[in-house]
């Protein structure tokens, strides 16, 4: 799953060789360069390092990724939750936020086969309040930190987005649900696009760009109004992280 993280934290990431080197480290090599989703395809650099990297003895570093994450509130009408992952944590981890009153966190379990034989340590944090909150992970006497921004949404923004997703655009492209809702169809929901913000995640819609990487081979320009994308942002923010579910 650290892939998928990676896959578009990748490049807006590596530009901190600082975080590039704790996260891949505490990766292990397995899960870096089993790693064959399209989009890492073309960061060979990254994989390459994660197996340099192994012997320099930083895989007990405690990460947290992604260590800055987007979602949403919209008073109770629907849910909005994302995962967050900590690698290189002992049994006493913990996670808190800042104000406790704006999300619920659980401890959660990855079911993707990309999570196999990570060390990874999962959490579902749902929102209760819309604004910015930092989560805490501590573990082993150390502390990692992620922001959290909440934006807040109306129910109204989520039914125009699902009334787009499941139906074709005034001039004719097809539902998002066409490709999205078959058997085996890209993962859009928080597990992936959380780490993205909102500007970005419509990007990606009608041009078909994540944080600079082509989508689909560049082949993913959808049309929909400002409003529609309004919507499907939000829509998307509310799917459940796939494949992550609470234990407590
Ligand atoms: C013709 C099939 C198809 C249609 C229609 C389609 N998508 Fe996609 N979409 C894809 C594929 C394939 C990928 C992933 C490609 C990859 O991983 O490189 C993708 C990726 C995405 C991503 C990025 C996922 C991530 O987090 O990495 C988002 C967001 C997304 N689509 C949203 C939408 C929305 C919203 C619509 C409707 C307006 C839509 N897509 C319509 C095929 C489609």
């Amino acid at each position: 799953m650290r892939v998928a993280w990676m896959s578009v934290l990748g490049l807006a990431v590596v530009t901190s060789a600082a975080i590039a080197c704790s996260s891949s480290g505490s990766d292990g090599g397995s899960s870096g360069s089993s790693g064959s989703t399209s989009k890492d395809g073309g960061s060979g650099g990254p994989k390459d390092a994660d197996v340099g990297d192994g012997g320099i003895g930083n895989n007990t570093d405690l990460t947290i990724l992604p260590d800055r994450a987007y979602t949403g509130f919209d008073n109770g009408a629907h849910t909005f939750a994302v995962p967050i992952s900590i690698a290189g944590a002992k049994a006493d981890l913990k996670l808190v936020a800042s104000d406790p009153s704006m999300v619920d966190i659980k401890t959660a379990t990855n079911t993707n086969p990309e999570a196999a034989g990570t060390d990874e340590k999962w959490f579902l944090v749902t929102t209760k309040k819309a604004g910015s909150v930092t989560l805490t992970a501590t573990s082993g006497g150390t502390s990692v930190e992620a922001k959290l921004t909440i934006a807040q949404y109306t129910s109204a923004r989520w039914d125009t987005g699902n009334t787009r997703y499941h139906n074709a655009a005034a001039g004719g492209d097809p539902p998002c649900a066409q490709c999205h809702e078959k058997a085996g169809g890209a993962d859009h929901s928080p597990l992936t696009l959380s780490p993205v913000d909102d500007e970005s995640a419509k990007t990606v819609i009608t041009a078909g760009i994540i944080n600079g990487i082509p989508v689909n081979k560049g082949n993913h320009k959808w049309e929909a109004t400002p409003s529609e994308l309004d919507g499907l942002v939000t829509y998307l923010r509310a799917l459940p992280p796939r494949g992550i579910a609470a234990t407590k």
